[in-house]
């Protein structure tokens, strides 16, 4: 009986010492995964070439620097907090698998950095202040009013004009039965069947009486999201670009009262099998709050895609960027995933510098020093993030 106590109490010790965590990974990496773990037992579930494992909470971190030198992946495995949400994932990616033929996890790159290099450099503040400009003068743009409708049909037109003179590309009003205003959706067709999403919401809101007729510029919330979105696809149509996967630019309806417009399409997307590879989220980009430049959400999104938008940030944005939460699904990348897509929200300023006249009257761009310095590191970065992640 001593013996079995003094037993657990080691056993219990040396479990609190090696914590362990269940990850998953592409199959192909697993046998250099189990060489780096001197110790390793772990049982192994693999299926759709994809593998969990149990391995030391400590040993993750080698695992990362084993991942990026020897397979070039930036991320490229995924931690599970039980045995049961790793078996879930290896249950979707069968699913997806059968569906794509290939890896669920993405081969983050950087690979096109001439071209990237050039583009960037297009990105104009004026043209973002026009949009946010514009965009802050519709009384509001909230989901149920008829200023909501024409804000959003206003983006729609102008995205179109943007794209004049290419038959690739269509912008569509994407219709929600249950509000008036219409989400936004601009494609540009590419070859392969894989979609990268860039979305943000269009809508804004302020006050709790007659929020049809309030005054609700929502300059920062989401203005600057939209027009950092517009950016970015300016910019790619006056170099041409034609994408190998489908380019989708979303500017949703009806964020602001529960992510309701971003979720139908998400749902949407995940009934038809849609193969979205990557979610980039622009909430709130033109408030300079903080220390950091650029700083990435860590809840509800995913950490190969925000290790990856760091990464970027180094390259070509050259700028500090952290990591913070918004403790909550704060914004329309939490509907994607919901659906199992990984998304990213690179924001403004760390949570507690954020920018307090969302939501009011006062949500103009004076806040911002009537200029839009800031939303232009975002249009580089979701330049580069599409660039790199397309090919
Ligand atoms: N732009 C905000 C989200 C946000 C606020 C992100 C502060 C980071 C810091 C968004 O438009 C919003 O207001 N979201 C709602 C939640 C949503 C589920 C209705 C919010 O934060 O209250
Ligand atoms: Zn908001």
């Amino acid at each position: 009986m001593y013996k079995l106590l003094v037993l657990s109490f080691l056993f219990l010790n040396a479990a609190s010492a090696e914590e362990k965590v269940w990850i998953t990974l592409d199959s192909d990496a697993l046998s250099s995964t189990m060489s780096l773990d001197k110790s390793f037992n772990s049982k192994v579930y693999s299926s759709a070439g994809i593998s969990l494992i149990q391995v030391n909470r400590s040993e993750v971190e080698n695992i990362s620097h084993m991942m990026h030198d020897q397979f070039k992946r930036c991320g490229g495995y995924m931690i599970h907090e039980s045995l049961e949400e790793g078996l879930e994932l290896i249950d979707q990616a069968q699913g997806l698998k059968s569906f794509v033929g290939k890896s669920i996890f993405t081969d983050y790159q950087i690979n096109q950095k001439d071209l990237v290099n050039r583009v960037i450099e297009q990105v104009t503040e004026k043209s973002i202040t026009e949009v946010i400009l514009k965009l802050s003068s519709f009384k509001n743009r909230y989901y149920k009013s008829k200023h909501g409708v024409a804000s959003s049909t206003w983006i729609k037109d102008h995205w179109q004009e943007l794209a004049k003179n290419r038959n690739d590309i269509s912008v569509d009003l994407y219709k929600h039965k249950k509000w008036a205003q219409p989400s936004v959706i601009m494609t540009i067709k590419g070859n392969s069947p894989e979609v990268i999403v860039i979305g943000g919401h269009a809508d804004s809101i302020s006050g709790f009486w007659n929020r049809n007729e309030a005054k609700a510029p929502g300059a920062d919330d989401n203005a600057s999201g939209i027009a950092t979105i517009t950016e970015t696809l300016r910019v790619l149509i006056q170099n041409n670009y034609r994408p190998e996967k489908t380019l989708k630019f979303m500017a949703y309806a009806a964020e602001e009262v529960g992510l309701l417009g971003s979720k139908e399409i998400a749902t949407e997307f995940k009934n038809n099998n849609v193969d979205v590879v990557g979610v980039l989220q622009l909430d709130m980009t033109n408030y300079n709050g903080s220390d950091l430049n650029i700083v990435m959400m860590t809840d509800y999104t995913n950490s190969a895609q925000n290790e990856f938008l760091g990464t970027l940030i180094d390259e070509y944005v050259k700028l500090s960027w952290g990591y913070d939460k918004c403790g909550y699904g704060c914004s329309d990348h939490a509907s994607w995933y919901a659906k199992g897509y990984p998304a990213s929200i690179p924001f403004e300023a760390r949570k507690n510098n954020m920018n307090r006249n969302i939501h009011t009257a006062k949500d103009l761009l004076s806040v911002s020093g009537d200029h839009s310095n800031h939303a232009v590191k975002f249009a580089k970065l979701a330049l580069a993030y599409v660039i790199e992640l397309d090919q």
